[in-house]
């Protein structure tokens, strides 16, 4: 078995589903400049009694279903986070065992809007190393929960939600390149700074962002991490049947596209259902694009994404 493929999607959308006018009546804000700003039109809030494991749960048993696998048949989890659960442990161990598992890897990897990308990533080299055979690679966030909602220049931009797939060994090809990247220089566009200290939490616990030098990194960086990735699976960006990217800005996504010299008919959209979901929006727009009937088995899927740190990645693959 050389290759790692995707053998079933799943995602979850918390029920409280949130509008720009609703936002407006809470922050200085309108439906207008957030649609024409973003693209963005809804986001889901979940309750207060859900965490993001529930989410990440609910995600991962729509895959399962999807694969026609038990709990008991994976052997990884690798979940996808900036909102953990708790400081520690791993998210990862909390969904293993509310899913009624035990004993299989499971950890957390922390890249905040590429989290997806890096846990993908690490899952197919588990299985093309022959460490795992059938991992659960989610991507969940409970965003909401480190937004400042009196500031309307970040909280109308980000919703929660979990995205997962099914990733096993297989004897065809399922994601045939890949890269991942990060430069740690940007700290300063993107961060939420809280740590603890003398038993307090310091520092800011919500999101701080420089929006605007934000979307001009994410523009230049993603073009150029998809054309790398493209040449080196040694493909020609014509055989690319659909883009699944990040879903942070509809504007950052047509610029990407029209770098690639692809059309927006090719791209999964779901920022305007969805917002920003931070590691859920790459695995939530491919299981979005599966169920609408968009995405076809057999076909060639570019993902990408970039987030906070910076870290940023893009996973070609046959699905
Ligand atoms: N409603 C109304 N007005 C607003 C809002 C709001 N929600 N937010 C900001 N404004 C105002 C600003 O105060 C400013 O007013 P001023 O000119 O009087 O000072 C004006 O709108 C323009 O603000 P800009 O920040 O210059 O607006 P810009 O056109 O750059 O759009 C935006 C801002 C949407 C944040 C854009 O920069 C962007 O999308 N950046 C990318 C951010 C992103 O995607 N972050 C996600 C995390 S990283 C990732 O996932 C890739």
């Amino acid at each position: 078995m050389k290759h790692a493929k995707i053998l079933g999607t799943g995602s979850y959308l918390p029920a409280n589903r949130v509008s720009n006018d609703d936002l407006a009546q809470k922050v200085d804000t309108s439906d207008e400049w957030i649609t024409s700003r973003t693209g963005i039109k809804f986001r889901h809030i979940a309750a207060d009694n859900e965490q993001t494991s529930d989410l990440a749960v609910a995600a991962a048993r729509r895959a399962l279903d999807d694969a026609g696998l038990a709990a008991e048949d994976i052997d990884l989890i690798v979940v996808a986070t900036a909102t953990p659960d708790m400081q520690f442990p791993a998210t990862a161990t909390i969904v293993q065992n509310k899913l009624g598992m035990a004993g299989c890897p499971a950890f957390d990897v922390a890249a905040v809007c590429a989290g997806f990308m890096y846990a993908l990533t690490t899952a197919h080299a588990y299985i093309k190393s022959g460490m795992a055979q059938k991992a659960l690679v989610i991507g969940a966030e409970t965003f909401s929960r480190i937004l400042d909602w009196n500031d309307r220049t970040t909280c109308v931009l980000f919703g929660d939600g979990a995205g997962a797939v099914v990733l096993g060994a297989s004897d065809e090809p399922g994601i045939i390149g890949g890269k991942l990247q990060a430069d740690g220089a940007h700290l300063g566009l993107l961060k939420v700074p809280a740590h603890m200290a003398g038993g307090e939490i310091c520092g800011n616990p919500y999101v701080e962002m420089d929006g605007p030098g934000v979307f001009k990194f994410a523009v230049k960086t993603l073009a150029k991490v998809a054309e790398e990735v493209i040449a080196e699976a040694g493909i020609g960006v014509d055989e690319i049947d659909w883009i699944v990217p990040h879903q942070a800005n509809k504007r950052i996504i047509e610029s990407t596209a029209k770098h690639l010299g692809l059309s927006m008919d090719k791209v999964v959209l779901t920022v305007d259902e969805h917002a920003n979901t931070s590691a859920a929006s790459i695995p939530l727009a491919l299981d979005t694009g599966i169920r609408r009937g968009q995405i076809q088995r057999g076909q060639t899927l570019l993902l990408e994404g970039i987030g906070g740190g910076f870290a940023w990645g893009a996973v070609l693959l046959k699905y």
